[in-house]
């Protein structure tokens, strides 16, 4: 069975954004693969974090994980930071990458726009980090939205490095994008992605939003003045946003959609949608409740990070042999 591996930062609340572009695509393809899904919390504190939260939200994001659908007797769950290999492996790939393509990525410089207290080293130096996450498994496929693209182009380049430079012992990941909804955007402005630590709560519908008010997110997003029903990213990015929530949560497609609201306004379109969404946040939040209150969810993960150590301390010694680290015994 081949093996698929990703992972989302408990930097915040999952939003609607990472449901449809990560967390629904995990759940639609779990059975097919050997899967790994890691909380990875070293990649959360590449931007300051509040301590308490940032434990909470890790806790959270798993019940998050369990209650998109994961099946926990099939998937390995585990946190980032209770795997030392990752942070090992990621120092060997760093030291493999050049200042020069980790500067070129775009979320580090979206992110380092945003920094007030000068620039964490660890912003820039989280995708060889990440490649790390994603090796020490012999991970074949890792499924993530759009944003992530460049992260796993860099981790293919690293790959062949280490394999040219060293020994050939990494398997080299191919990326999994979802056919609608790799970059839901934001409800207010459209022309940018949806993001979980986004400082303004109307821009984005967290998972643990109260149903009603996510609804009146929906209801109160931004459009556009010409009242059509139609996708087209460029000129009307807002209802084309919508539509593709409306498709992704409803698995109609964005013609029967288009045909559906053809001969309707925005009020229709927008307060069905608004009604889908509380609807699948209601019946979401009770499955999360009950994970989140349950002592399995603790068992889940500690046996998620038995299984990530054994598999992962496995490739790490590689690694580390083919690179020359330790020692050589008598
Ligand atoms: N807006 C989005 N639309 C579709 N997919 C998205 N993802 C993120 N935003 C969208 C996908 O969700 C997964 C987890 O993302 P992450 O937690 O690793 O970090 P991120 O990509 O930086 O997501 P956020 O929400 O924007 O987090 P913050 O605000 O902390 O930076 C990934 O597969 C990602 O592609």
């Amino acid at each position: 069975m081949k093996t698929l591996f990703s992972g989302i930062q408990p930097s915040g609340i999952p939003t609607l954004g990472n449901y449809i572009g990560a967390l629904k695509q995990f759940v639609d393809i779990q059975e097919d693969y050997d899967c790994y899904f890691c909380i990875v919390d070293q990649h959360a504190i590449t931007v300051p974090q509040d301590r308490l939260k940032l434990r909470q939200q890790t806790r959270q994001l798993a019940a998050i994980y369990l209650a998109a659908g994961l099946n926990p007797e099939k998937i390995t769950l585990f946190i980032q930071s209770e795997v030392p290999a990752h942070v090992q492996a990621g120092w060997m790939l760093t030291t493999i990458s050049s200042i020069g393509e980790l500067e070129r990525m775009t979320q580090f410089k979206d992110k380092a726009q945003k920094q007030n207290d000068g620039i964490p080293a660890g912003l820039l130096t989280y995708p060889p980090l990440m490649a790390a996450d994603i090796i020490l498994y012999n991970t074949d496929i890792v499924p993530v939205g759009d944003d992530q693209k460049q992260h796993i182009e860099l981790t293919r380049n690293l790959v062949d490095r280490f394999n040219s430079r060293y020994n050939d012992i990494l398997t080299k990941p191919e990326i999994k994008m979802p056919k609608v909804g790799g970059r839901i955007m934001s409800l207010q402005d459209p022309t940018k992605k949806m993001s979980k630590s986004d400082d303004n709560q109307k821009n984005f519908i967290s998972l643990l939003d109260e149903p009603h008010i996510a609804a009146k997110k929906i209801k109160s997003a931004v459009t556009d003045s010409d009242g059509q029903v139609k996708y087209d990213k460029e000129n009307k990015p807002g209802i084309s946003n919508l539509l593709t929530i409306y498709s992704s949560l409803t698995n109609a497609s964005i013609d029967t959609l288009e045909t559906r609201y053809a001969n309707e306004g925005y009020g229709k379109f927008k307060g069905d949608l608004a009604e889908i969404v509380a609807n699948f946040l209601t019946d979401f939040q009770a499955k999360y409740n009950e994970f989140y209150q349950s002592e399995r969810l603790d068992d889940i993960l500690d046996e998620g990070r038995e299984k990530a150590h054994r598999t992962s301390y496995k490739t790490l010694k590689k690694m580390e042999k083919a690179m020359g680290l330790g020692r050589k015994r008598k």
